[in-house]
């Protein structure tokens, strides 16, 4: 099925929510692992955070196409044109960052030599070398990466309170995957 202004499609909705869901997740529980001292703990923690990044990744990433070749239709009744700008902008800066989080997270793991691999499954084998400038990039790149998503779905998220408390239309509703009148 195809988005249309009334209706989005079950893949749309599905993958806004794996994706936003997995993500505010992941952001806590990123700052809280790497607060924790070495150990049995922060090793079943990073174990989660790596295998839910992958599981945004296989959602995250098709949709930076997708949304090349489609951007959302507008809900019937329409916004000024500097809000829909905005929530588009807002909207492009979360699509590009919850694809781009992922391959930094397993460009970290690469940089350090280490291997990436899920339930004990290699997906990706270590080269057993450190590359350090790399390393600190990368690292520098998710840290800010994770935060700049804070800052942007925190616009989103009143962007989103807007629709319901003060416009009273379907936008989020639609995003619930309901049908919304014209
Ligand atoms: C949307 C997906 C992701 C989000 C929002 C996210 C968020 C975070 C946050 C907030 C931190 C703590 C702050 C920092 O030190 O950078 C962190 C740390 C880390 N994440 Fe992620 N992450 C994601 C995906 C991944 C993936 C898929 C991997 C690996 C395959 C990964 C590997 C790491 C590593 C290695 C660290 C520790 C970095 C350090 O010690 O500074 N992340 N992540
Ligand atoms: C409770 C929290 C959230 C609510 C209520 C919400 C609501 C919405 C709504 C209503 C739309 C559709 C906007 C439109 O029709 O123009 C949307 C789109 C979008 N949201 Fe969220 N959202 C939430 C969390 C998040 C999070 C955490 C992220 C990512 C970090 C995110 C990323 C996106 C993206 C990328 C789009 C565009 C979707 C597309 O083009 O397929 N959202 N959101």
């Amino acid at each position: 099925m195809q988005n249309t202004p009334e209706r989005l499609s079950r893949w749309t909705v599905v993958q806004h929510w794996v994706v936003a869901l997995g993500v505010i997740v992941m952001v806590p529980l990123g700052l809280y692992f790497t607060s924790l001292e070495h150990g049995p703990l922060q090793t079943r923690l990073f174990t989660i955070h790596v295998t839910l990044g992958l599981v945004i990744l296989v959602f995250a990433f098709p949709r930076v196409f997708q949304r090349l070749y489609r951007t959302l239709p507008e809900v019937p009744g329409g916004h000024a044109p500097w809000e829909t700008r905005l929530a588009k902008t807002v909207q492009w800066g979360l699509i590009a960052l919850t694809a781009l989080m992922p391959l930094i997270g397993i460009t970290i793991i690469m940089s350090m030599g280490g291997r990436l691999a899920v339930a004990g499954v290699t997906l990706l084998p270590g080269t057993g070398v450190k590359v350090e400038w790399l390393h600190d990039a990368t690292e520098t790149l998710h840290w800010l990466g994770a935060w700049a998503i804070v800052g942007l779905f925190a616009l989103h998220f009143s962007g989103a309170m807007k629709h319901v408390l003060i416009d009273k239309d379907g936008t989020v509703r639609r995003m619930l995957g309901q049908t919304v009148e014209r």
